[in-house]
């Protein structure tokens, strides 16, 4: 007895609205992916594998593509529907002057010298964060970056450079700016010999130019500062 396998497959994208269904409430980016079975009223068995994206259409760089495969195969008098629908979505947009290493993320170097404080707020206003470095090509990629600005108008110390880790909280306790999470869990951390300092009104954690080190510093020097912004 063959078991018949319905699966409808519905995509909600850009371009083929559905009238019965809902504007899911996604952030940018988003993707959300459910599958739910059942049967109807007549025994048959139903399917749904549901993809929802939360692309917003202007900040956009791009259509999503979406393509799908479909074939049948009966194997011992079972045939069974196979539906592969592969979506690509283009990389979201980056903010102004951001560069993109591939593999790594999108990288800014901000040369107005700035406060950590006002440094984080520079880079969440252009759709990045404060850089959080996971890997040593991810140092490499920022010392390069710096080298290429061997004078920062106007900083307290021309050879640092603001990253997105601080111990403010709690003297020693080196966390990243998402959710504390400590700075020894990122895949790279590089103090220089005797830091970080003991000392509690050095609070940031800054990027050394030739060293690709990490010293701890006043949160309220004003520093070149790397953003970042994730590759989803
Ligand atoms: C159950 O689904 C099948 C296949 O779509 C359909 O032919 C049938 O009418 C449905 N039964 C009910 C009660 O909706
Ligand atoms: C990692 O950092 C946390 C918080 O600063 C600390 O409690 C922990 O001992 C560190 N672990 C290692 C292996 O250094
Ligand atoms: C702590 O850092 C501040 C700012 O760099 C400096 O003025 C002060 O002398 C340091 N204190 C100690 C004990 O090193």
């Amino acid at each position: 007895m063959a078991l018949f396998l319905l699966l409808l497959l519905l995509l909600s994208v850009r371009g083929s609205p559905s009238q019965e269904m809902q504007c899911p409430s996604l952030r940018t980016a988003a993707l959300s992916f459910s599958v739910a079975s059942s049967r109807n009223q007549t025994g048959h068995r139903i399917a749904q594998v549901m993809l929802k994206h939360g692309a917003q259409t202007e900040a956009d760089s791009g259509a999503w593509q979406i393509d799908v495969d479909q074939n049948t195969v009966i194997c011992d008098g079972v045939e069974s529907v196979n539906i592969v629908a592969t979506v690509t979505a283009p990389p979201t947009r980056p903010g102004p002057d951001y560069e993109l290493f591939p593999g790594l993320g999108y990288y800014k170097l901000h040369t107005t010298p700035r406060t950590w404080e006002e440094a984080w707020r520079s880079c969440a206003f252009e759709g990045g964060h404060l850089a959080i470095v996971n890997s040593e090509t991810e140092a490499r990629v920022l010392q390069m970056m710096f080298a290429r600005n061997p004078k920062i108008v106007g900083s307290t110390q021309n050879d640092y450079a603001f990253l997105g880790a601080h111990d403010m909280f709690s003297e020693g306790q080196f966390t990243t700016i998402f959710a504390g999470d400590p700075l020894n869990k990122t895949g790279y951390w590089n103090w220089a010999k005797g830091q970080p300092s003991k000392n509690t009104s050095s609070n940031c954690v800054i990027f050394h130019r030739m060293e690709a080190t990490y010293y701890d510093k006043p949160c309220t020097w004003k520093l070149a500062a790397f953003c970042e912004q994730e590759l989803y």
